[in-house]
């Protein structure tokens, strides 16, 4: 009898081991793995056995890890693990332990993350849209690092098509599509807010960072959670599929896929086939499945079930519980030694004290096969990285995270003793990542982004900004501050936009943007008004620019009578309009004294003299011909008064082209400058020189300096500088170089070409940010440039393009923004209606500056309806305007006209029709 049951227990005991045994692999089962490890990393390095490989190895671009100097605000979203979280992450005075976060976890409901790629990314912008409420921050608009714990094909750091879902996510039309493109159209369809996707990060990549922040040394990342994934620097000249051979790139493996060609079948149990088989994608994942969170527990429940049905456990009685997929979490592995009985319980299995330890040695089995075979890999992975190097012993450090490896008692200490065992001339450090994979994310971001951070500006910024521009314009306005303000806000005698009673024939003189330009304007007023007009564009070569005043001046008369001539009215005396797009002090229209030159422009002589005397002199001295200069304006006038000859609204005139400045009208009795208090005049505020007293030292960056320091007016018009289309070309080339340098682009080439001042332009920005064929653009300006560009380069490059001219409309839209409040609270009104008009080719011909700047506006000055109206027909019109208006006064004397006879005759007209 005794004997019997022995006999049953001996036998029962063997199937038991029998069955464990399949999970239990000898040194020299491990040993195979490694090798085959091996064999399948360098085989998905290789072009040729790429696309069979079942390690995919797929480049990350990163190309270095964090080295301490980062810094700035970075938004994070880390999706894929355990938890979805949306982050800020301040890196602040670029030294290490320096970060701060802030983060939230959201739930993705199973339905989404198995809906349509549509609805998941929906959802994710909505929590991120909770998010930036919830931190106060919608209006900012910041770089954002994308964690996403899936295959994706990247081609370039901000680009990645996602190969095939893993895990437990499985929504449709995903699988093929660039994620970072899914995430902005979602973004898009919110029409909420506004972000800068920078870079797309595995789990693992976010990992090796976050622990490399800490410790230069760590350059593996490894996730042992919910799936299991491995990534670590590779050189350059081993990936085949990457142009390129210097340096390194951090490589994610996809070690999951491992065994997708059948080479370890040998080790692989029923239980893993069929769990294999239950899964959201048979076939696939087959190491991930013996190795991570989402599977362990499916194994061990079906290793329950099967020796249940043998009689080997729970007296044979199988719960309804215990057939449920996905009821032994992988969690319970974990806790199984300290919490068994309340596990069964939980699992409705009435258990005896010999259950316990069976189902214990299951879990045991289960888990050390998981650890082994993760160590086998990582064996695999460090003699790679070893032989790569040409040591013999290497030191290194392996940054990881992941539930099972955080939370399972003895994981992390078979794993690492694995792989003492199978690479023992490898000392390797195991660091757990505390702050997961988002920190890394941020820190890659921050490493791309390290010279372009101090160029984007909060909402807040941009507001300290506008309050700081706002106090300028009273300074200039005030008779005791203007000697030594900054910003001159220039009277300009022009009291009214035009109101439609204008007539006359006239001539236009257009000089300071890119061309200089002599018009003919007729404005007849045969039932409405019309307005012709002719043009040509004279060349002013640089050496009258920069030669002698009289010079300057005996070519603008020469170019005048030329076109007098061609016009056949050489005999006429027609009235002139000089729109002039330099500082000039006035003391009434006509009388205009240069305070300096800005912009290309530098002719001796010219500087504290009236523009007009010295026009007249040089017409005088020919002789054969007779002008009558009547008003000198400046481009932003001219265009203000273009743009209200369509909208009397228009009130604000602006230029954003070869240089940049704004008028607007002002309350004559706010202008200290100006005898009387009644009606308004136009005040040229000279925004470009805003601050040459140092105000905006803090948001300069070594770019604008040099800039600054190369240009023929070093210290002045520095707002200009960092804004306007003569600089904003030379600013990214000077961006580029450094990058170069640092060996972040163009694989560390410098060439002549780049080194030369000049050789990008402001048009060229333009190209390359458009969204179609800017790409392209990149290549050709860049390859002109002899630096070979790669694809990578191009993408970086148009990075730098909209960073810079981001800037550029953030920094108008905050002047803008302060002029706007100023006419608002001069109205008394609540709501501000009102029109600027608009002139320039870099607002015209950038193909998303105008977007940006009118969405920044309205941003910040809320309580407005601002029409943008562009000025078609350039300021040439608006000065013939002036010239009417100038004429008129003359041949009528006094009454002065003022707004108010301006209002008088407005109402009159109402009447009228
Ligand atoms: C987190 C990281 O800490 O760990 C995630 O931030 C990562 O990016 C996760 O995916 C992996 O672990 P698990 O167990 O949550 O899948
Ligand atoms: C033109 C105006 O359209 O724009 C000029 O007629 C003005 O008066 C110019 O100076 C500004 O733009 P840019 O790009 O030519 O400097
Ligand atoms: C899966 C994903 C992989 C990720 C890993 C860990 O294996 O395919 O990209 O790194 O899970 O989360
Ligand atoms: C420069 C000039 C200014 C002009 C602007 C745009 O800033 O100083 O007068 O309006 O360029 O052309």
């Amino acid at each position: 009898m005794v004997t019997a049951v022995a006999q049953r227990l001996a036998s029962q005991r063997k199937e038991i081991d029998d069955t464990l045994a399949a999970f239990a692999l000898s040194p020299t089962q491990l040993q195979e793995v490694k090798a085959k490890m091996r064999v399948e990393l360098e085989r998905g390095l290789k072009k040729d056995s790429h696309p069979t490989a079942s390690v995919k190895m797929l480049p990350t671009y990163v190309y270095r890890t964090p080295d301490g100097t980062e810094r700035g605000k970075y938004l994070a979203l880390d999706l894929g693990g355990t938890n979805f979280r949306v982050l800020v992450v301040k890196i602040r005075t670029g030294m290490r332990n320096s970060v701060r976060m802030y983060n939230k976890i959201y739930a993705i409901p199973l339905e989404i993350m198995q809906g349509t790629g549509e609805e998941l990314f929906d959802h994710i912008v909505q929590c991120i849209s909770d998010f930036l409420d919830y931190m106060g921050m919608k209006n900012t608009r910041l770089p954002l690092g994308f964690t996403f714990s899936f295959p994706c094909n990247q081609t370039g750091i901000d680009k990645g098509d996602l190969v095939c879902w893993t895990k437990g996510f499985k929504a449709t039309e995903c699988e093929g599509y660039d994620v970072v493109d899914m995430l902005r159209e979602a973004i898009k369809r919110r029409n909420e807010f506004d972000l800068d996707i920078v870079a797309i990060v595995n789990d693992t990549v976010g990992t090796m960072m976050t622990c490399a922040y800490e410790d230069p040394k760590c350059q593996i990342g490894l996730i042992a959670g919910t799936g299991s994934n491995v990534c670590y620097m590779e050189e350059m000249k081993n990936i085949e599929f990457v142009e390129g051979d210097e340096g390194q790139m951090c490589v994610n493996t996809e070690w999951g896929g491992f065994g997708a060609n059948d080479n370890i079948e040998d080790i692989r149990t029923r239980y893993d086939r069929e769990v294999d088989g239950g899964s959201l994608n048979p076939g696939k994942q087959r190491f991930e499945k013996m190795t991570s969170g989402m599977y362990l527990g499916e194994i061990v429940r079906r290793i329950l079930i099967d020796l249940t049905k043998h009689g080997l456990l729970f007296r044979g009685r199988i719960t309804e519980r215990l057939k449920t997929k996905g009821i032994f979490e992988t969690k319970f592995l974990s806790q199984i030694e300290r919490y068994i009985r309340s596990i069964l319980q939980h699992l409705g299995l009435d258990s005896t004290c010999d259950d316990s330890i069976i189902v214990k040695e299951v879990c045991g089995a289960v888990s050390r096969r998981a650890a082994q075979l993760c160590g086998a890999g990582m064996a695999a992975v460090v003699d790679k990285i070893r032989e790569n190097r040409g040591l013999d012993n290497l030191e290194i450090t392996v940054g990881v995270d992941g539930t099972l490896y955080k939370l399972h008692p003895h994981f992390s200490t078979i794993l690492k003793d694995t792989v003492r065992e199978l690479a023992p001339n490898c000392k390797v450090d195991f660091i757990l990542s505390e702050d997961g994979s988002g920190k890394g994310a941020a820190l890659i971001t921050a490493v791309i982004d390290k010279y372009l951070y101090a160029m984007r500006f909060s909402d807040e910024t941009l507001r300290d900004i506008m309050a700081r521009f706002r106090r300028e314009m009273e300074n200039g306005l005030g008779r005791d501050t203007n000697p030594t303000a900054t910003v001159k806000m220039l009277p300009t005698f022009v009291r009214s936009i035009p109101d439609g009673s204008e007539k006359g024939d006239f001539i236009a003189l257009d000089l300071g943007g890119s061309n200089f330009r002599i018009l003919r304007v007729k404005v007849s007023h045969e039932k409405k008004q019309t307005v012709q007009m002719e043009s040509q564009i004279y060349e002013t070569p640089e050496d009258i620019i920069h030669g002698s005043g009289s010079r300057l001046f005996d070519h603008v008369a020469e170019c005048l009578g030329d076109f007098m001539e061609k016009q056949k009215i050489k005999d006429k005396k027609l009235p002139i309009g000089f729109t002039f797009s330099f500082p000039c002090a006035h003391t009434k229209l006509d009388e205009a004294v240069l305070l300096t030159w800005t912009k290309r422009f530098k002719a001796s002589g010219v500087e504290g003299m009236d523009v007009v005397k010295l026009l007249n002199k040089a017409i005088k001295k020919r002789g054969d011909y007779d002008a009558d200069i009547m008003a000198v304006v400046n481009d932003t006038v001219g265009t203000m008064m273009t743009c209200g000859f369509d909208d009397q609204r228009c009130e604000v005139g602006i230029i954003i082209g070869t240089g940049t400045n704004a008028c607007y009208m002002e309350e004559l009795r706010h202008i200290d400058l100006v005898e009387g208090d009644e009606g308004r005049m136009c005040i040229n505020t000279e925004w470009g020189a805003f601050g040459d007293d140092g105000t905006l030292e803090d948001i300069r960056t070594e770019f604008d300096r040099e800039i600054d320091r190369g240009s023929p007016n070093p210290g002045k018009q520095l707002f200009e500088k960092m804004v306007s289309g003569m600089y904003m070309g030379e600013l990214v080339r000077l961006i580029l170089v450094k990058m170069a340098k640092e060996g972040l682009l163009f694989e560390g080439r410098i060439t002549p070409e780049l080194l030369t001042k000049g050789k990008i332009e402001t048009k060229h920005v333009s190209a390359i940010e458009k969204s179609k064929e800017g790409l392209t653009k990149a290549e050709e300006i860049l390859t002109r440039l002899g630096v070979e560009p790669s694809e990578d380069d191009c993408i970086a490059v148009q990075h730098v393009c909209a960073i810079v001219s981001f800037r550029s409309a953030n920094l108008i839209a905050a002047t803008l923004g302060a002029i706007l409040t100023r006419l608002k609270d001069n109205k008394n009104t609540p709501r501000l209606r009102t029109t600027v008009g608009i002139d320039g080719s870099l607002y015209k011909m950038h193909p998303q500056y105008a977007r940006r700047l009118h969405k920044t506006v309205r941003r910040l000055v809320p309580e407005s309806d601002v029409r943008f109206l562009l000025s078609e027909s350039g300021s040439g019109k608006g000065a013939a305007m002036v010239t009417a208006w100038a004429s008129r006064l003359i041949c009528s004397d006094p009454p002065y006209i003022t707004c108010h006879s301006f209002t008088a005759k407005k109402k009159k007209k109402n009447a009228v029709s």
